[in-house]
């Protein structure tokens, strides 16, 4: 069955639940990282944000800080009338400083937030309602593509695409490079795209804002097993399972799995999965990426690259790509 009509035939506790089954069936068992975020794992990414130990939001909160008035010309340099678009938007925290410097300047746009998340959408609404009030914007939750293919059809005016905070760490390589040439594909010549990106650096500093020393964390990885207990009817008992990072310096890929302290069996709905003790389950990617590897992902899925803005101590980047 294709993804558009699986969609219309399931709800989306029907999707979570085939997602979760089919992963946990799998020789290697995995979870995906999009259900994290329910409305605790929301507040959990927010801890994670402000904590010590995850330097990514504060490096990308300097270059919007600092580098406004650079990011806001390459959007308005070319005079024509723009949307602006952000992918998994979150609480908008960073993309705040560049929303009050266009509307500063005057300029006429509107603002789509597409997030996964309802709650977190319903959070940066009041944020943006309080902080501007001027700015016109449409909340949309959902899947990024279908939300973005109703926003290019709904208007004709050029785009400009936001997706920052290194989601697209969340992708393997493979997939980061499919996600970017669909999105070449779906927007037109000239539109642009500002994509956040977290570097390689030395491995152990990457490694602790993974497994930061506050555990917070753990405690993210871990609430989706409580989701699944709540939303699918599971009894997943959170004490049997241990948060692990990763982080490979050859690759860039730093992962997260759980695993099973015990052999133990667990019963999602009418569903039975067993676990064998140091059972891994497969939770996240979080990709580091060299310039180069940026570039080359550009280049390779229909884009030029722009320009690069980098935080001061150059630990994170955030590229505009022109679609050729
Ligand atoms: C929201 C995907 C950018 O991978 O760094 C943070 C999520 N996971 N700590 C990341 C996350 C664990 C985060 N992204």
């Amino acid at each position: 069955m294709s993804l558009l009509l699986e969609q219309l035939v399931l709800t989306q506790s029907q999707l979570f639940l085939k997602d979760v089954i089919e992963g946990l069936r799998l020789d290697q068992k995995e979870l995906s990282s999009k259900y994290f975020y329910d409305a605790e794992g929301d507040l959990l990414f927010q801890q994670i944000m402000a904590s010590e130990d995850y330097y990514l939001t504060r490096c990308e909160e300097d270059i919007f800080r600092n580098k406004t008035s650079e990011l806001t010309l390459a959007i308005t340099n070319r005079g024509t009338l723009f949307d602006l678009i952000e992918l998994g938007a979150g609480d908008g925290s960073k993309t705040l400083f560049l929303l009050k410097e266009l509307i500063d300047q005057g300029e006429d746009f509107d603002f789509f937030p597409i997030d996964i998340s309802k709650n977190i959408l319903e959070i940066l609404g009041q944020n943006l309602q309080e902080s501007l009030p001027e700015l016109s914007f449409h909340l949309t939750e959902g899947d990024y593509f279908e939300a973005l293919r109703e926003i290019v059809t709904a208007s004709h005016k050029r785009k400009v695409v936001l997706f920052l905070g290194s989601n697209i760490g969340n992708m393997s390589p493979g997939e980061s490079l499919e996600f970017c040439r669909h999105l070449s594909d779906l927007l037109s010549p000239g539109d642009l795209v500002i994509m956040g990106f977290d570097l390689r650096k030395n491995p152990a500093t990457i490694l602790r804002a993974y497994s930061d020393r506050e555990g917070i964390t753990s405690k993210f990885n871990l609430n989706l097993l409580r989701r699944i207990n709540r939303e699918l009817g599971g009894d997943f008992n959170l004490s049997q399972f241990e948060h692990y990072q990763s982080y490979d310096p050859i690759s860039g890929a730093c992962k997260s799995y759980l695993v099973s302290l015990s052999d133990q069996k667990v019963t999602i709905g009418d569903q039975i999965i067993l676990f064998k003790e140091n059972e891994p389950i497969y939770m996240e990617v979080s990709q580091k990426f060299s310039p180069e590897e940026i570039d080359a992902l550009a280049v390779n899925s229909g884009f030029s690259v722009i320009a690069n803005w980098y935080d001061s101590k150059k630990w994170f980047v955030d590229a505009i790509w022109e679609v050729q």
